[in-house]
């Protein structure tokens, strides 16, 4: 068996049980849920559509946000309209660096971290080779440089930030999920290979960490789910062009994009129910996936 000891150090390998977490859980007859009131998130991607949704959606239930983004002016428009316990960092999630300064905010500014969510992310879409009509040979390629891109912004700015903040989970004592985000294109969208091979990595991922969690005894005290949304109407999705978005469109049943805060209430459900760990919850309007079907 594994252990805290009295300097909040491991004693042993494994299976440590960890006496008192930060954030209290309300206890029904049979339910056990968590709750946002005076917990931490962490939003990388915070400033945008879908990280902003959740930022305001966290103050509004009575939690702390720290919230992370590049672009300054979408950090200064997002906390002029958050009313609450908010954090601004400019930060790029490529970097080790600012990473651990975003995790670090949070417990220095609010002595914890409950929920992680690693938002940021980009497209930059184009297809691996494009034939010339009319030659029928190739004439244009996706560069090197945009696969890199999206694979450092989504693949290892994920990976930087979650490692960052799980460390000081841990060795703060602190309760909570790492809700990561994947998308329908985790099952594969042309025109997307380096936008869709990192998206199906974060269906990966909270399997992997909530196994190590497992393996270290830390997974009934901090869980790790995805939420992967098919089309949502943030400008990621509405700076496509109208021919491409009504094309999208023929392909949702429920005939139209769905609305961050609908994502914004799967994550909230993921956070305070406990049986939700290790997987991902697709939230699309029923998209066919191009099945056709
Ligand atoms: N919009 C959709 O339809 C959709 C569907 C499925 C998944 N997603 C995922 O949801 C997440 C948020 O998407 P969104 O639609 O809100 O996008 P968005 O473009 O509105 O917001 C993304 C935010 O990430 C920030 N960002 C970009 N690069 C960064 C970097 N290097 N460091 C720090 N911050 C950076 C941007 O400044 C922006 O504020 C993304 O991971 C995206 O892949 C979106």
């Amino acid at each position: 068996m594994q252990n805290w000891d009295s300097n909040n150090t491991w004693t042993s390998c494994y299976m440590p049980r960890v006496e008192s977490h930060k954030i209290e859980s309300v206890t029904g007859d049979q339910l056990k849920m968590l709750d946002i009131k005076n917990a931490t998130a962490v939003i990388t991607g915070g400033a945008g559509g879908i990280g902003f949704a959740l930022a305001k959606y966290w103050i509004e239930h009575g939690g702390h946000v720290v919230m992370g983004d590049i672009n300054q002016d979408l950090l200064d428009a997002a906390a002029e309209k958050l009313e609450g316990n908010v954090e601004t960092v400019l930060f790029d999630v490529t970097r080790e660096d600012d990473c651990a300064r975003l995790a670090d905010t949070a417990i220095e500014k609010f002595g914890q971290i409950n929920l992680v969510a690693p938002f940021a992310g980009i497209i930059i879409d184009s297809m691996l080779v494009s034939p010339d009509r009319e030659t029928g040979k190739v004439t244009r390629k996706m560069s090197t440089e945009q696969f890199r891109k999206v694979i450092d912004i989504n693949l290892t700015g994920v990976f930087l930030t979650v490692r960052e903040c799980l460390e000081r989970m841990i060795n703060n004592k602190c309760k909570g999920l790492i809700c990561l985000i994947s998308s329908t294109g985790s099952l594969g969208t042309a025109g997307q290979i380096n936008y869709s091979s990192t998206k199906a990595a974060m269906s990966v991922f909270p399997k992997v960490i909530t196994a190590e969690l497992f393996r270290r005894g830390f997974s009934d005290i901090i869980r790790c789910s995805a939420v992967a949304p098919g089309y949502v109407g943030t400008d990621m999705v509405k700076n496509m062009n109208q021919q491409a978005l009504d094309k999208i469109l023929t392909n949702v049943p429920i005939g139209r994009l769905v609305e961050p805060e609908e994502v914004i209430s799967l994550v909230a459900e993921l956070y305070k129910n406990e049986a939700l760990a290790g997987d991902v919850f697709f939230i699309h309007g029923g998209l066919r996936l191009g099945s056709g079907g």
